[in-house]
């Protein structure tokens, strides 16, 4: 299979109109400033993103997963990448508490779904629906589509993860577009969301980014959770 990108944590690899990512175990932060590999990171974010994405499945959104070649290896349909981060937000924290006047901890009346562009170079910086249109990467019907069912999306995490008595206070996601469809894809993950315990502890990269504890241990409560209540789909 020949290797058509290597991110920062996945590395994808092309097969017919399918792909492969591959689940590393490199971990960065702050634009890949803080970097570092962590031994096992890699398995527990594969399976996390695979059981997600059946649960997704399960209650009729679609998305590019097909299956697990191996432990860490995800087989998906190869889309073309919305070059945006959709990014829903129950609970305030991370970046919004530094870019607005909202406190860490605030939940919101109802989700609030942001946009940024994915753009290293840049910054991922936050553009809305003209924006995107003028630089020709999306437009506001696909943008209202991709927004309902990032809605649905946080609908079925949220109470998924409350019966387990976890908090989604916020999660990214990346879109595809293949045949006239558009796909959740990419990955699900302590990467790419924030979950909180009970006692309103990290569970996530932000263990990682902020040093507050084993980072692996978080994810591996996530992944015990996802694995032991999400059944496997034929
Ligand atoms: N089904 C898919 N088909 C094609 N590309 C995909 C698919 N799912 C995810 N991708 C892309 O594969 C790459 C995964 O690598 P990784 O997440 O490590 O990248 P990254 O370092 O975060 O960089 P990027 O800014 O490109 O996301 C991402 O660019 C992602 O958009
Ligand atoms: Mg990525």
């Amino acid at each position: 299979m020949k290797e058509i990108y290597k991110g920062k944590a996945k590395t994808v690899y092309e097969d017919g109109n399918e792909v492969v990512i591959e689940f590393r175990d490199d971990i960065t932060a702050f634009d890949a400033v803080k970097h570092n590999q962590i031994k096992g990171k890699g398995f527990y974010n594969a399976q996390t993103s695979a059981k997600l994405f059946e649960l997704l499945e399960k209650n009729n959104i679609k998305t590019h997963y097909i299956g697990m070649d191996d432990d860490i290896r995800m087989r998906a349909k190869h889309v073309e990448i919305v070059p945006l981060e959709v990014i829903v937000r129950n609970i305030a924290a991370g970046s919004i508490t530094k870019s607005y006047p909202i406190k860490e901890g605030k939940e919101f009346e109802k989700p609030v779904i942001l946009f940024d562009l994915k753009n290293d170079a840049y910054h991922d910086p936050l553009l809305n629906e003209d924006v995107a249109e003028a630089l020709g990467v999306s437009n506001r019907e696909e943008m209202n589509d991709i927004r309902n069912i990032a809605l649905r999306v946080n609908e079925v995490l949220k109470s998924f993860f409350a019966e387990h008595k976890i908090k989604v206070v916020d999660f990214k996601l990346e879109f595809g577009r293949y045949k006239n469809e558009l796909l959740v894809a990419d990955e699900i993950s302590c990467d790419t969301c924030r979950f909180w315990n009970e006692k309103n502890e990290s569970l996530d990269k932000d263990l990682y980014r902020f040093d507050k504890g084993d980072v692996l241990a978080g994810y591996k409560r996530i992944y015990d959770i996802v694995t032991s209540s999400i059944g496997t789909q034929s």
